[in-house]
């Protein structure tokens, strides 16, 4: 038994390696989850759901009650940052986000003063949920990083290229800039607000990082990035940060040293020795399971965990997969994982 006095999330998070790592998975509250379903049917729609904070709690406390995961993510979305920009955001059931398509040249129009009004419902989301949570629990709040909202925000939805958004980022600098500090600045304050209602760590993910050429990559991910950061530590927040910046292969070591961050979430394709060389010594790692295998079960599945403890023996390492579970998982595969991961304890 653990009896050390700090929640083992948390202690990783400052550098300490655990015996077993710490595990919770991105998007373990969801559709994999019959509770979830069920809770999930009694919203209007998906954005309802989010701006209800008794709904949002419960959902964010199903996955601890379950599998007893080291951390909770609170129940949101990165797309609430731009309906509190001024933007209209619904979504479109078994298809994903509609966005009114946004062209940077107007983004002075993006609105940074609704941020309080807008999302105060998901400070009381956490306020909720926090005393709910076990002693050993952290709670997690997030964001999108700001190249990743725009994304969705000027394509009017996900794409595969982001051909709009990249041909306007080269196009339109000054504009393309200009709207990505408002993204950033709002979320800034959105993240201040997450911290004082007790998120106990922050995630940014910047899902859309792969494929940029390392001076784009530098302009619209690690200056954004590094912006949000600095406005949260100036404001006196001094939780820890976990940067995703899914697909920056090569550049990753980059962003970990450059943006301020504290810890680095990393995605399926990441080779880890290398990765132990090129990151900044001892800086905390999260990830990288391919979903896919959780998915497959089996012996498959308690080799992989096996690979990827093995790989990050000696780091401080939180164990997670490399992007979102999806929603055909079988409960018992998440079972398997967590018993496999736990096996000697
Ligand atoms: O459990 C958790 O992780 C907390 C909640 C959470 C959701 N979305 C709930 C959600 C978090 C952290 C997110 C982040 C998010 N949202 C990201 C970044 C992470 C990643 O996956 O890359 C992105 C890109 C989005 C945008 C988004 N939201 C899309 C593209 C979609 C549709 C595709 C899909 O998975 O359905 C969503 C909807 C969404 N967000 C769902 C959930 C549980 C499913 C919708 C539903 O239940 O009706």
């Amino acid at each position: 038994m653990n009896h050390s006095p700090e929640k083992p999330f948390l202690s990783t998070l400052k550098g300490n390696v655990q015996s077993t790592p710490p595990v919770w998975l991105m998007r373990q509250a969801g559709r994999y989850l019959s509770e979830y379903r069920e809770v999930r049917a009694k919203a209007a729609n998906f954005i309802d759901f989010c701006f209800s904070p008794d709904l949002a709690a419960e959902v964010t406390l199903q996955p601890i009650r379950r599998f007893g995961f080291d951390a909770a993510i609170m129940f949101a979305d990165i797309l609430l940052v731009p309906i509190a920009l001024g933007r209209k955001v619904w979504f479109v059931a078994g298809e994903g986000p509609r966005l009114e398509p946004f062209d940077p040249v107007n983004y002075r129009d993006l609105d940074l003063n609704r941020m309080e009004e807008v999302l105060s419902p998901i400070g009381e989301t956490l306020r909720r949920v926090k005393p709910e949570l076990p002693d050993e629990t952290a709670l997690i709040g997030f964001a999108g990083s700001p190249w990743t909202v725009a994304t969705y925000m000027i394509e009017g939805g996900g794409s595969k290229d982001r051909w709009n958004t990249r041909v306007a980022a080269w196009s339109t600098p000054h504009e393309f800039d200009g709207m990505l500090d408002r993204i950033a600045d709002v979320t800034a304050q959105y993240l201040i607000m997450q911290a004082a209602a007790g998120a106990e760590t922050l995630k940014l993910f910047d899902s859309w990082a792969e494929g940029l050429p390392e001076p784009l990559f530098e302009r619209v991910i690690i200056r954004p990035t590094k912006r949000i950061i600095d406005q949260v530590r100036e404001a006196g927040v001094t939780v820890p940060i976990i940067g995703f910046p899914r697909g920056a292969g090569t550049l990753y070591p980059r962003y970990a040293r450059e943006t301020g961050i504290t810890a680095i979430a990393l995605d399926t394709g990441v080779q880890p020795e290398w990765m132990r060389e090129v990151l900044p010594e001892g800086m905390p790692v999260q990830g990288h399971l391919d979903p896919a295998v959780l998915m497959a079960g089996g012996d498959t599945l308690n080799r992989e965990v096996d690979r990827l403890i093995a790989a990050w023996s000696g780091r401080p390492y939180i164990f997670n997969l490399g992007h979102g579970i999806t929603p055909h998982v079988p409960v018992a595969h998440v079972e398997q994982l967590l018993a496999r991961i736990r096996q000697g304890e």
